[in-house]
């Protein structure tokens, strides 16, 4: 009872203020959870999942028109298989079952990432989902990065302006930003990681240019609607200056 009024209060109070168009998480710190449960590392996924579920509701909420979730790194191949194989089930699992509670929050879903290397079991559902959920008036959209490294995002954009043909007077900030494969995203406003680590391991390094950062000890299976609410709070407290002076951001000068 406390603990719902105080989230109550909470989600007033960041309401209030101006929320974040674009939220990143880096999920971090599942297995941890797990191992210090003397439990397997995908437990943690799987409870990683349920916050999934309830930091997207929140977030479609309080506002926020773009969430992305760093949900399997261009370099997670390189875990053991069964750890790899058993994301994939989550992520077909999370697929199969989120359908009707995207589609009645209309939020829609999409991928960003080296999609084409996923198993088809994973494919199938994603194609599916993110075909379905842009059918209708959007109020945010969730995308999860999937098989997504920042580098090669910005690697296969370089290779996509070559075989475009474009001149080097043509090339600029817009023409790259519209081949990375979060294109048509608003600005990155608040990149978070939990888990306790202070990097942001190849994600999302073009966009964050100028995003606040955030850096939370909580593990990504205990991030739930109140920690993405202290996060948005704790943003909205700061003062985003993009290279200028307080007083200009003040109106003084
Ligand atoms: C990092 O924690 C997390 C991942 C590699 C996977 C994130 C996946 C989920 C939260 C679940 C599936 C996703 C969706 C969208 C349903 P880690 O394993 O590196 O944690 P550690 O640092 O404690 O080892």
């Amino acid at each position: 009872m406390a603990f719902e009024s105080e989230l109550l209060a909470l989600r007033r109070e960041v309401m209030e203020a101006s929320v974040p168009r674009h939220v990143a998480l880096i999920m971090d710190g599942n297995g941890r959870w797990a191992e210090a449960r003397g439990q397997p590392r995908v437990a943690g996924h799987r409870e990683g999942s349920e916050s999934v579920r309830a930091v997207t509701r929140e977030a479609r909420r309080v506002g926020v028109e773009a969430l992305t979730l760093y949900a399997f790194s261009a370099q997670n191949w390189e875990r053991p298989e069964d750890e790899v194989e058993a994301l994939m089930d989550l992520l077909r699992e999370y697929l199969l079952k989120e359908r009707a509670e995207l589609w009645d929050n209309q939020i829609r879903l999409q991928a960003a990432g080296d999609v084409e290397r996923l198993p088809e079991r994973v494919l199938g559902p994603l194609r599916e989902l993110s075909a379905h959920t842009a059918t209708q008036p959007t109020k945010m959209t969730l995308t999860l990065a999937l098989s997504y490294g920042s580098r090669e995002e910005i690697v296969q954009a370089a290779r996509r302006i070559v075989e475009e043909g474009l001149a080097a007077s043509q090339i600029d900030e817009e023409a790259v930003a519209a081949r990375l494969w979060t294109a048509g995203l608003p600005a990155l406003d608040l990149l978070v990681r939990t888990g306790g680590e202070r990097r942001i391991s190849n994600f999302l390094l073009w966009q964050a240019a100028y995003a606040e950062l955030g850096f939370v000890e909580t593990s990504w299976p205990e991030f739930r609607e109140r920690e993405l609410l202290l996060c948005v709070r704790e943003f909205q407290r700061r003062e985003r200056r993009f290279g200028k002076t307080s007083a200009q951001l003040r109106g003084e000068v």
